[in-house]
């Protein structure tokens, strides 16, 4: 059962507030929220670096500028006439005695404590925050990576029990906040027509793509110590591949969810090595912060199994790269051909397998793929597509920070990674890790195998389909 409602929070605390994710994502998304008349609370940035209260404020009216050309100036003001700025060392007893100062100006007893910071830090933040029984009452949100590999997770995750129960620790995963993600969970089990044949007996496989065009866009130091296999697949992907694999939840509460996603990764095998090609596009040496011997990926392809009755034997093809051909993020469900009798009697090509495929990118929507008669004698058939754009047919999405946001202040979990899911996911995953490090031979890693920019990755990412083909996205 879930541990019960949680307090609205009263005010939000965000570590690295003059980082790259408060510029990019958090402050276009309280400007958002302003806008929305959805954030009520005072924000509270912590930065290390030496900035003035003035230089603060316009850090984040140029953040929400870029992200929103056309934003409103007296919503902008607004949103700057809640900021705090508090700078000092994070290793400085002060500080963390100016945080708890600052909020009980603010008469808040149950803050969101926001990590946009480096995942090392996490643990001396969370107990500088006990320090000051700031711990008490708040809750904390977690970026990603979460851990390195399972067992830094588990580490990880063992230090912050010590200090925040785990309903009042919440690990964002923004691909959980996106609308068209989320449509997963609704377009399967609010449509009686899927179910019945959303299983081993129909489905024949399932193939999910994130492909980006961008390289590492500046980003290059951060990237080399991760890789795609940590970046996205971890987390993003399969984040995506549960919501399309697990049972009905038997109600909405975030347990039950949680509990059916637990239940796809506990009946996932570990990655097979042999059934995964890494692939690193040409040029990515030579960006700023990348080591010129790297042997990093940033481009990954395996194919993943899943042991449980719904899906034993389907194979799962994950694919995820920087520098590819085109942004799509997809999930296409290729259904078994039927029996070919009466084309043969028409002596006409052999139907071709139903597709539905899920476009959770910009222009998220939902095709299938069908099979409609050809003009004529014959009774041949052809391929047709049933295709609805969302925003389109139902209005404009809200963005996938300003939701998780907007959830954390809330005390909603249902949109974060819960710890057991995070650790399966990592015991997946591990055996990539492993075999790209060479951890078994001597620091000898499996190739990473080149690829140009504007391609579909290397080549040899087709060896895993034994004889299929990639799906190509459709935007
Ligand atoms: C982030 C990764 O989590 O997701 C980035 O660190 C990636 O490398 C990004 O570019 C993709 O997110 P979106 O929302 O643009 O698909």
């Amino acid at each position: 059962m879930s541990a019960g409602p949680q307090p609205i929070a009263d005010a939000l605390v965000l570590f690295g507030a003059t980082g790259d994710l408060s510029k990019r994502k958090l402050f276009p998304a309280l400007y958002r929220m302003e806008d929305h008349g959805t954030l009520n609370v005072p924000v509270v940035g912590v930065a290390r670096s030496d900035w003035s209260d003035a230089a603060f404020c316009q850090h984040a009216h140029d953040s929400v500028l870029a992200a929103i050309p056309d934003a409103k100036a007296a919503v902008i003001d607004s949103l700057l006439a809640r900021l705090d700025l508090i700078q000092g060392d994070y290793a400085d007893p002060k500080t963390w005695a100016t945080l708890a100062r600052t909020l009980k100006k603010h008469k808040s007893e149950h803050a969101v404590f926001y990590m946009a910071i480096p995942p090392t830090m996490f643990p001396t933040v969370a107990q500088s925050l006990a320090s000051v029984g700031l711990n008490e009452r708040g809750r904390i949100v977690v970026e990603k990576p979460f851990g390195r590999d399972l067992a830094s997770a588990k580490e990880l995750n063992t230090t912050l029990h010590t200090i925040f129960p785990e309903e009042r620790i919440f690990r964002i995963d923004h691909y959980l906040g996106k609308e068209s993600v989320e449509d997963l969970l609704v377009f399967r089990f609010s449509n009686t027509l899927l179910e019945p044949v959303w299983n081993r007996n129909y489905v024949r496989s399932v193939q999910i793509t994130m492909s980006e065009t961008i390289g590492v866009e500046g980003r290059g130091s951060f990237y080399d110590g991760v890789g795609t296999i940590r970046d996205v697949l971890q987390n993003h992907l399969l984040q995506v591949l549960a919501l399309v694999a697990m049972e009905p939840p038997v109600g909405p509460e975030s347990s039950f969810l949680q509990d059916e996603k637990a239940k796809v990764f506990a009946a996932m095998r570990p990655i097979d090595p042999a059934m995964m090609v890494r692939g690193q596009y040409v040029g990515y040496r030579e960006e700023e912060g990348v080591a010129q011997d790297s042997t990093v990926e940033t481009f990954v392809a395996a194919k993943l199994e899943i042991d449980s009755w719904r899906w034993a034997g389907v194979p799962w093809f994950v694919r995820c790269g920087k520098g590819l051909t085109a942004n799509a993020t997809e999930v296409v469900v290729e259904f078994r051909e039927p029996p070919s009798l009466l084309f043969d009697e028409a002596g006409g090509p052999t139907p071709e397998r139903n597709l539905v495929r899920f476009r959770l990118g910009k222009q998220d929507g939902v095709t299938f793929t069908l099979q409609a008669k050809t003009p004529g004698q014959h009774l041949d058939s052809q391929q047709v597509d049933v295709a609805v754009d969302f925003a389109a047919a139902l209005g404009e999405r809200r963005e996938a920070y300003e939701r998780l946001l907007g959830d954390a202040l809330a005390g909603e979990p249902r949109r974060f990674a819960r710890e057991d899911i995070v650790e399966q996911t990592w015991r997946v995953i591990q055996p990539a890790l492993d075999s790209a490090a060479g951890t078994a031979t001597g620091g000898v890693g499996t190739a990473v195998h080149p690829y140009f920019r504007g391609s579909w990755g290397p080549a040899e990412a087709d060896r895993i389909l034994k004889g299929d083909t990639w799906y190509l996205p459709a935007n």
